[in-house]
């Protein structure tokens, strides 16, 4: 097994550690909770434990279903072991019903299905508040190598969603929206990295519509990790 060695970088919600192998990294799931750009902090323990096992099945079903992942293995409650890889620095929000900053940007009513998915890209960069971006602004910025690259990502994110909306529908969750990171790795492959949780996705009750994600946290609506744990327990249902 990879030994963690020194903290290599700390984000928001995750810290990553390089390890004794140069083409592996540890990555830590922490508690803390952030919104609107860190402007909203706080924390829940055993939220990093939760996201840490909820990305860890979702991973495991999208490489069963051909989706190449940076997941290497969970070693512990909080910690898994994934492949060093060039993380592009694209937000990749991907929208099969309209809330959150669409609905603010368009003005679309809050709960609209929207006639297709909408894939759209935010740049990656807390100083300009993770900025909407279209595709030229990815080449002008040279965030990927070519429209290729922004092709594929669109593909793969199609792919995730069409793959995690059935499976989300099996457990009487409505997936609305999810953010999705690539890396290119060593082998010059897209993979997806990152995590998908409820601090990255939309999860409504399927009955109900209950919010069961972080919207609970940015919303002041309370219960948090109950939602994680619920989500967690319909994932493994
Ligand atoms: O806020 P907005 O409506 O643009 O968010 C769309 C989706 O992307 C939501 O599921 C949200 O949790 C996720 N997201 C994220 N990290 C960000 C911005 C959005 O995980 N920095």
């Amino acid at each position: 097994m990879a030994k963690k060695l020194n903290l290599l970088y700390e984000g928001k919600g995750k810290k990553m550690f390089n390890t004794d192998d140069d083409n592996l990294l540890i990555t830590e799931f922490k508690d803390d909770l952030t919104a609107f750009n860190a402007e909203k902090k706080g924390s829940e323990v055993g939220k990093g434990a939760l996201n840490c096992k909820i990305s860890t099945e979702i991973f495991h079903l999208l490489e069963k279903e051909g989706i190449k992942t940076h997941l290497i293995e969970t070693i512990s409650e909080k910690e898994q072991v994934v492949k060093k890889c060039q993380i592009i620095p694209i937000e990749v929000i991907t929208r099969n019903v309209a809330t959150g900053s669409l609905t603010k940007r368009l003005g679309i009513q809050e709960g609209t299905i929207l006639p297709f998915s909408v894939v759209e890209f935010c740049y990656k960069n807390d100083e300009l508040g993770d900025p909407l971006i279209n595709d030229e602004h990815c080449l002008i910025l040279n965030l990927v190598k070519n429209e290729k690259d922004l092709e594929l990502i669109k593909k793969i994110a199609r792919q995730i969603n069409t793959i995690l909306v059935n499976f989300f529908n099996s457990k009487g969750l409505r997936l609305i929206d999810f953010k999705l990171e690539f890396g290119i790795d060593s082998d010059g492959n897209m993979i997806l990295a990152d995590e998908i949780s409820p601090d990255s996705c939309r999860f409504w009750d399927s009955k109900t519509n209950e919010k069961l994600d972080k919207d609970r946290f940015r919303q002041d609506l309370g219960n948090v990790k109950m939602a994680y744990e619920e989500v967690l327990k319909r994932i493994l249902s």
